[in-house]
């Protein structure tokens, strides 16, 4: 009807410019829209996510994309120490069964990887803990993320940090960091209560979603979870593609 209106000699020219405009305008903010932040159905961006982990693993043998990634930021990191002899994870035992472990339980449920968790940031001195995951998010449309953890403390916690950081389209977009035993007080579901004994254990399903507003394109995150002693007793790697 807009168009109609538009298009009809009878409306005044004055008023036919400004109705134009907005017609243009709206045309803009729909391709935008199309372009950028339409992900489409959750089971094509699954399907996405679930083709580049298994072209990941394919191209690099065993290596997943999340391994190459962190091996990228472990590289940073090896930097910075002046350490040129690199352990690697993979020629720990400990971390091949944890591995082993968490492999099997993607495969055998089918789920869509999206990231992992080690106890720690230090490649050869970790052990896997966690997997994140991609789900339907069938209560509000769209797709979320799934968190699966089974953490064992090996000092006693008495607080620390939470840090964040994210890459799009592999630049910086966003860091922050927050304390560590307030970080989820204020949800229902609240997980975190500091301080923690040795040996004291986290077993964690946690969902959250991951926003539609979120423009199309590749996500990657770091984060990292430091002790009293400012030693990173936790250290995930996601990546996933909207
Ligand atoms: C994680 O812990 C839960 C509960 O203790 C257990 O059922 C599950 O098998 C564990 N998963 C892995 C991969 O270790």
């Amino acid at each position: 009807m807009g168009i109609k209106r538009i298009c009809n000699p009878g409306v005044m020219y004055t008023r036919r410019i400004p109705a134009a405009l907005l017609f243009i305008f709206c045309c803009m903010i729909f391709s935008v829209y199309v372009t950028y932040f339409n992900h489409g159905p959750p089971e094509d961006i699954m399907a996405r996510n679930r083709q580049q982990q298994h072209g990941a693993e394919s191209d690099n043998e065993d290596k997943g994309l999340h391994v190459a990634k962190r091996d990228e930021l472990n590289a940073v990191e090896n930097e910075e120490g002046g350490d040129d002899e690199k352990i690697k994870d993979e020629d720990n035992p400990d971390f091949v069964e944890s591995k082993k472990l968490w492999e099997n339980f993607i495969k055998s449920n089918d789920y869509v990887s999206i990231g992992d968790l080690y106890s720690g940031c230090d490649e050869g001195d970790r052990v896997l803990v966690g997997k994140s995951i991609m789900l339907p998010d069938k209560e509000n449309g769209g797709i979320k993320a799934r968190i699966f953890l089974n953490f064992t403390f090996e000092e006693e916690y008495m607080g620390g940090e939470f840090v964040l950081e994210v890459k799009y389209n592999n630049k910086e977009l966003y860091d922050n960091h927050w304390d560590m035993c307030i970080l989820d007080e204020n949800q229902p579901d609240r997980l975190i209560f500091c301080p923690y004994e040795a040996n004291a254990q986290w077993s964690w399903v946690k969902d959250k979603k991951i926003p539609s507003y979120l423009p199309k394109g590749r996500y990657e995150t770091k984060a990292y979870v430091t002790n009293q002693d400012d030693k990173r007793i936790l250290c995930g790697y996601s990546l996933f593609i909207l």
